[in-house]
């Protein structure tokens, strides 16, 4: 169906109605300022003008929720989001968990309180770095695949002892397809049998050449159990980091999306969320997914309650009427109304999809989105 005419789109964009006359015809697609386009088209020119664009309704779409207002102005640096991934007991969570050790801010408090699947790490140098761990079993590739979507380095874990297997290769594939930059933490090199050359020589085969042998990649030596190489691994984060110049608007409705949720007995729906651009703050209404709520508690990977979140931090979101799925984007709205009118229309769209899927398949998705 026709959704918006081509004055009205380019409106949202903020762009000239010609300009938009003038991309439409680079489709093929010959409209006037008046004429009615699809949702479909509307897409097309809106991803050309660099903008994101949602299907509110079938008869609406929303132009730019996605950060494309953010003039250079308002950006300011932010920390990197890294995820760290890896083949199945490579030793993820043990290096997350060894690097998170080294926070100056946990370790005055006490030292680690909660594991959560993100968090975020204060160096002792004043930088941070923010952290997601992904689950290193085949069932979970829909999840690293989302995860590379949000990151900005791929901290990919190999074990010395063990050397690239095939979780190893499916994440070097996500991290090439998202454009991630990939740095390698040779694990468990504590180990007798490690063998950190065989890991470089292996990597090879899978186009990652690492800058002992010529190339750009940075593989560190490391062990999550004695902490050898910890600092290495932060200071090749932080040197990419750099180099990427990464920045956001704090001061804009915030954006976002889902790394895990789930059902909690007192606790209601839960959710971990990764602040894109905004500030997240309680009491504000907003969708994620196909649910949506109004954040009554903020929880920071600390286990402290907190009355705002910034970019690239991850926070544990109260409130939601409904368990979103990990990886589904999340956006404060401005009322309940606004809310509900989305999320009615996202839930009627995935039961569309489920009958149509019908038996067939669902098995499938039941594994991948976890
Ligand atoms: P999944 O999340 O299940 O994919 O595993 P993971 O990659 O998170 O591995 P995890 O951190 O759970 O570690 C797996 C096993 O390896 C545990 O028994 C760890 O104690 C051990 N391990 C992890 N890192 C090291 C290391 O540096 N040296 C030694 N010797 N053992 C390690
Ligand atoms: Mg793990």
């Amino acid at each position: 169906p026709e959704v918006i005419t081509v004055q009205e789109l380019a409106n949202r964009m903020a762009e000239r109605g010609a300009d938009v006359i003038k991309s439409l015809m680079r489709m093929g697609v010959m409209a006037t300022i008046n004429q009615t386009i699809d949702a479909d088209t509307a897409e097309l020119v809106v991803a050309e003008f660099g903008h994101r664009m949602r299907r509110v309704s079938e008869s609406d779409v929303e132009v730019g929720l996605k950060g494309d207002q953010d003039i250079d102005e308002d950006l300011i640096a932010r920390a990197p989001v890294v995820t760290v991934m890896g083949h199945v007991d490579h030793g993820k969570t043990s290096l997350l968990d060894a690097l998170r050790s080294t926070d100056v801010a946990s370790r005055e408090a006490g030292g680690i309180t909660q594991h959560i699947g993100a968090y975020q790490v204060q160096l002792g140098s004043g930088g941070k770095i923010t952290f997601i761990d992904t689950p290193g079993h085949a069932a979970f590739t829909e999840m690293r695949a989302r995860g590379a979507n949000v990151t900005d380095v791929v901290v990919l874990v190999v074990a010395a002892d063990d050397g690239i297997m095939p979780q190893t290769i499916e994440a070097i594939h996500h991290a090439k397809a998202a454009q991630v930059p990939i740095i390698v933490a040779i694990n468990k090199c504590d180990l007798p049998d490690a063998n950190p050359d065989r890991v470089r020589q292996e990597l090879l085969q899978h186009e990652l050449v690492v800058e002992e042998m010529g190339g750009d990649v940075l593989a560190v030596e490391v062990s999550a159990k004695t902490r050898q190489g910890l600092d290495k691994i932060e200071e090749a984060i932080l040197l990419q980091a750099e180099i990427l110049e990464l920045r956001a608007n704090p001061n804009r409705a915030a954006e976002g999306v889902v790394i895990e949720a789930k059902l909690e007995r007192g606790r209601g729906s839960v959710a971990t969320v990764l602040v894109q651009r905004g500030t997240l703050r309680v009491g504000d209404i907003f969708v994620a997914g196909a649910e949506w709520g109004r954040v009554r508690a903020l929880v920071n990977d600390r286990g402290a309650s907190t009355d705002t979140a910034g970019p690239a931090e991850p926070i544990e979101v109260l409130g939601l009427n409904g368990t979103p799925m990990a990886g589904d984007e999340f956006a404060v709205v401005e009322t309940e109304a606004r809310a509900r009118e989305i999320t009615e229309f996202r839930q009627r769209k995935k039961r569309e999809a489920v009958a149509a899927a019908g038996s067939r398949g669902t098995l499938e998705q039941m594994f991948t989105r976890i």
